[in-house]
């Protein structure tokens, strides 16, 4: 018996997709994107993004996905397999997980905070969405729902997941509700582009004005990528390892890449609209998802149920994100120190969880006082801000920058392009490109990304 069949594989073509395309898809397309477009000036931010997806995205992702299908096994263990001294790429990548997580948990919850609060009290919504948003958030008292019960949900359902195997569950829960996200986008985004007013948010988001473009909004659109893509992080290496050697990994990345980067679009497009129609410019904490929207459930009939049906979406992208970073870290240290797994889920949970309360928390504070809080004569910056910083600007870059480096100069671009053919079996008319790209461009691109990244600090947004 190979080592693949040991460990299982996806049952089908379009659940190994399905699986990629759903840890992609998540609360970076719909939650960070359309927030990252708005600050960093709307079309020509999209252009940027779409180009950096394009060349740099795509490239790191095929290069992840062919150590994870010619090894078989999880991150650390398929780099170290070509070469001990490199499983460092692999090892990084649980650190990063670890720091997503403690907010992706938080903003996890806050869906389900939303799922509840369209259910039982719309009204309270709609009549003032931002307040509603803030108080969530801890602006107006201890956000007891916001950072402490819904989070706290969202990390059990997580685990819950992971403790009962995510393959069957995830799989099948995917391929209904992924094409289902999908139609509702649509159907938001039409509605939102249609609101009287929604014209200016039109022309913001189609505007091709490159002035506004400097070194901040490029780092922006590559760390966004990198998040949105779930590179850098070796959950597409060990996605990748269960996937049979007949599978066409160069179409796979051409999927998986194009459907998430509609996803983000097709949000940009359904919430920005929103906000010039309904003025409710949701500030720096992370509201467009959650407040501006409220404005297009307000005007469609029935909008409360499409609300509702929204957050319960948004939240399985969420979860299907979620999962795909725990498992990836309970993974490691299971496998690799030998901890007993429930025990770790458990450990590795509540450790998260405590950090995570205090990114709600610094978030409301954003709102209040501006993006540096002041204490004791002291500026601290904000506590969200820094884990942002330190995932996109800095971790996942550096992760990415391991992979390229490792298969351009490492591993060797042929060995790598003979995996992603499948021994010839399909044709790669780009190989010389892609190659191109693995060793000279993404290594320049990302280390210079990474250099601006670490003097550049903190202005994000
Ligand atoms: N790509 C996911 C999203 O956009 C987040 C994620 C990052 C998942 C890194 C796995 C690894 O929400």
């Amino acid at each position: 018996m190979t080592a693949s069949q040991d460990r299982g594989q996806f049952g089908s073509k379009i659940g190994f997709i399905l699986s990629a395309a759903g840890s992609a898809v998540g609360l970076g397309n719909i939650w960070k994107f359309p927030g990252k477009a708005y600050f960093n000036g709307g079309g020509a931010f999209l252009v940027i993004y779409i180009l950096l997806v394009a060349l740099i995205g795509t490239t790191v992702m095929l290069a992840e996905f062919v150590i994870g299908r010619h090894t078989h096994k999880n991150a650390i263990a398929a780099v170290r397999e070509i070469n001990a001294k490199w499983s460092w790429v692999g090892g990084l990548g649980v650190l990063t997980g670890f720091i997503i997580l403690c907010y992706y948990c938080q903003v996890g919850g806050w869906t389900i905070h939303y799922i509840i609060g369209y259910i039982t009290e719309s009204k309270t919504i709609y009549a003032d969405p931002m307040n509603y948003f803030l108080t969530m958030l801890g602006a107006n008292g201890f956000p007891l729902r916001g950072a402490i019960i819904f989070p706290l949900v969202f990390l059990f359902l997580t685990a819950f997941i992971i403790s009962r195997g995510v393959a069957e569950g995830i799989e099948k829960m995917s391929k209904v509700l992924m094409p289902l996200l999908f139609v509702l986008l649509i159907g938001l985004m039409i509605r939102s582009c249609t609101l009287p007013g929604a014209n200016e948010g039109l022309y913001y988001m189609t505007k091709m004005d490159f002035s506004v473009i400097g070194t901040n909004a490029i780092l922006t659109a590559l760390g966004q990528a990198f998040f949105s893509l779930s590179l850098g992080m070796g959950v597409m290496i060990t996605y990748a390892s269960y996937l049979s050697s007949d599978e066409n990994l160069v179409s796979n990345t051409g999927i998986v890449c194009c459907l998430d980067t509609l996803v983000a679009l097709f949000a940009g497009f359904m919430i920005i609209p929103a906000v010039f129609a309904t003025g409710i410019d949701p500030g720096m904490g992370g509201g467009f998802a959650f407040a501006t929207l409220a404005g297009v459930f307000s005007s469609i009939p029935g909008g409360t149920i499409f609300g509702l049906l929204f957050y319960f979406l948004l939240f399985f992208a969420a979860v299907t994100s979620s999962t795909s970073i725990l498992e990836g870290l309970v993974a490691f240290l299971t496998e690799e120190k030998g901890w007993e797994r429930k025990k770790t889920l458990v450990g590795v949970s509540v450790i998260l969880y405590v950090i995570g309360i205090f990114y709600t928390l610094s978030q409301a504070f954003m709102n209040i006082k501006g993006i540096w809080v002041s204490r004791a004569g002291v500026e601290f910056p904000i506590f969200g801000d820094f884990l942002e910083y330190l995932t996109d600007r800095l971790l996942l870059p550096l992760g990415s920058f391991g992979v390229v480096l490792f298969v351009g100069w490492i591993w060797g671009t042929d060995k790598a392009v003979q995996e992603a053919t499948s021994n010839g079996k399909y044709k790669f008319a780009l190989a010389p490109v892609w190659s191109f790209l693995v060793k000279i461009v993404a290594p320049i691109a990302i280390g210079a990304i990474l250099v601006a990244g670490m003097f550049m600090g903190m202005a994000i947004s």
